[in-house]
């Protein structure tokens, strides 16, 4: 009797344990895909919108400085995350030649075009741009940080 006791007890404590390993398990996968869900969203704009030019892996022929060097650039002007957001968003409206800060980028390809998205989005794209760390394009040069130029600092120029 003590024997049938003490397993129904066993059996009882384990499904208590199994059922409450589950529950967690559950929790945690629930934020970790709406976590990813938001980031992904925020990237799959950037990739389509922005990095079919804006590339971080050269491609064969490049129409826009890489994401890398925009970023670079950006970011001594405009260090915060709000004043980065706000030039982004800024420039993406509304690309004058005149105010642009890649000269370099802006000889090479031309200014870049007006392309009509919505602020909402745009400002996402800046915010992932601020918050991503996009990796160092191969053929660039660590020490290379005045960032004055887009292009021209690029592959086998850089010494
Ligand atoms: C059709 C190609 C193309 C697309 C799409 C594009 N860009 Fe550009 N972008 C360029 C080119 C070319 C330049 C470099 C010349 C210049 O600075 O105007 C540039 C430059 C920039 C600059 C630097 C401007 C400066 O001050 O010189 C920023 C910031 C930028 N792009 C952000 C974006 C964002 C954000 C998106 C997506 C919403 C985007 N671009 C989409 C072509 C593109």
């Amino acid at each position: 009797m003590i024997r049938v006791k003490l397993m129904i007890g066993l059996i009882l404590a384990s499904i208590i344990v199994i059922a409450g390993c589950g529950k967690e398990e559950k929790r945690e996968v629930k934020t970790d895909t709406k976590s990813v869900a938001k980031e992904l969203s925020a990237q799959q704009l950037f990739d389509t919108k922005c990095g079919i030019c804006h590339w971080q892996q050269m491609p064969e022929k490049p129409v826009a400085p890489p994401v890398f060097n925009v970023k670079r650039r950006y970011l001594m002007q405009y260090p915060s995350e709000q004043e980065f957001t706000d030039a982004v968003v800024n420039w993406v409206e509304n690309p004058e030649h005149e105010k642009a800060l890649l000269r370099g980028a802006v000889e090479r390809f031309n200014v870049m075009p007006k392309l009509g998205y919505t602020a909402k989005e745009v400002r996402k794209i800046a915010n992932y741009i601020y918050r991503t760390d996009f990796p160092m394009p191969k053929g660039m040069k660590h020490h290379n940080e005045h960032g004055r130029g887009g292009m021209g600092r690029m592959g086998k120029q850089l010494k």
